[in-house]
């Protein structure tokens, strides 16, 4: 089984994208084959400019492989380190009609956000079906904002399959955990860079600590008073990282009152700190030793170029490229 998912480097990583997506394929890396990799050309389709693209790609790996990316288990590399995923979406491009790109919800969303409607961001999706085709992809773990894509990955290589070979792309599953709530930002709405509203997953003690203290939302019921429980932010975000027991015990001191917000937020603060404990030190041993990240990109692109090579090959002669 080979698993594929591909993470834009778009910036710091935060809790939602952590218990969103990152855990989930961490622990899949134990269970077959996976390959993952830094979506940098999806991420130009924003046009974050060249430094900020090169420094997001770096930081992504760096905060991936301290989270718990383990790249003698899983080929991790760059998406541009194999530039032959362009020609498939080039071919992919051939059968692709323009309705279904049109229907995509990221590229309208992306034109209301301001973006430029740019051919790479309608495109888009003709990429992304490349990126799982070019690697014989069985399964496809990515979050309930990517489902759409798979279906076009689906309806394109179905297409492929068709004019050209029963099976020549093999045709992948998408891993949607539908039970993975979405984890709520400091302010009650969906985590997300665009509202401003993140927790991070790394950062300095102080700000975070500070943050926590001054950006969770809370009402204004007084110290003594008992606390609502439904749809507080601090329990939400505690349960995410407390034992089944701790939470227990905060939700328990919320119903008796006589504890006021500022410690719920220390103990938020308490257990996120300790959560990330481990990922954190080893982020600071990748930081301390530089050229580890290169080193791991290079083998990983190495063995992806490898992977893909075949499969292209297979492509380019069925369709009359040779
Ligand atoms: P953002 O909304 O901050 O721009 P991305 O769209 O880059 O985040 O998120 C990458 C992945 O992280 C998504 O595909 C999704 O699976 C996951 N994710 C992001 N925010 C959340 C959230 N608040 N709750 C759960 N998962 C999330
Ligand atoms: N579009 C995905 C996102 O924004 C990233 C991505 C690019 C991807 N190529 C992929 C995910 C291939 C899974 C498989 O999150």
């Amino acid at each position: 089984m080979r698993f594929l998912t591909g993470l834009q480097p778009s910036g710091k990583l935060h809790i939602g994208n952590y218990f969103g997506a990152i855990q989930n394929a961490i622990e899949l890396q134990n269970k077959g084959e996976a390959f993952y990799f830094i979506a940098n050309y999806h991420a130009m389709t924003t046009m974050p400019g060249a430094e900020t693209l090169r420094a997001n790609t770096y930081e992504m790996a760096v905060d991936l492989l301290a989270c718990g990316l383990d790249p003698q288990k899983a080929v991790f590399f760059a998406q541009s380190a194999v530039p032959e995923v362009n020609e498939l979406a080039w071919i992919l491009s051939t059968v692709c009609p323009m309705g279904l790109l049109e229907r995509c919800h990221s590229y309208k969303d992306k034109i209301a956000k301001g973006f430029s409607p740019n051919h790479a961001l309608f495109a888009y999706p003709a990429l992304m079906a490349a990126d799982i085709l070019l690697y014989d992809s069985d399964a496809v773990p990515v979050g309930k904002d990517q489902k759409q894509h798979l279906e076009v990955t689906r309806d394109l290589a179905g297409k492929i399959n068709d004019a050209f070979g029963k099976d020549l792309l093999r045709m992948p599953e998408a891993i949607i955990n539908e039970t993975t709530a979405i984890v709520p930002g400091l302010d009650g709405q969906k985590m997300s860079k665009s509202y401003g509203n993140t927790l991070p997953v790394f950062g300095e003690e102080k700000a975070l600590r500070k943050l926590i203290n001054k950006k969770v939302v809370t009402d204004a019921t007084p110290l003594e008073d008992p606390k609502p429980t439904e749809n507080s932010i601090i329990l939400a975000l505690y349960k995410l990282f407390a034992t089944p027991t701790q939470y227990d015990e905060m939700v328990e001191a919320h119903n008796r009152g006589g504890v006021g917000y500022g410690q719920f937020k220390k103990d938020l603060f308490e257990a996120y700190w300790e959560f990330f404990r481990a990922a954190r030190e080893k982020r600071e041993w990748i930081m301390a030793n530089p050229g580890y990240v290169d080193e791991v990109l290079a083998a990983g692109a190495t063995k992806a170029r490898e992977a893909a090579a075949q499969v292209l090959a297979r492509v380019r002669k069925a369709v009359g490229l040779i």
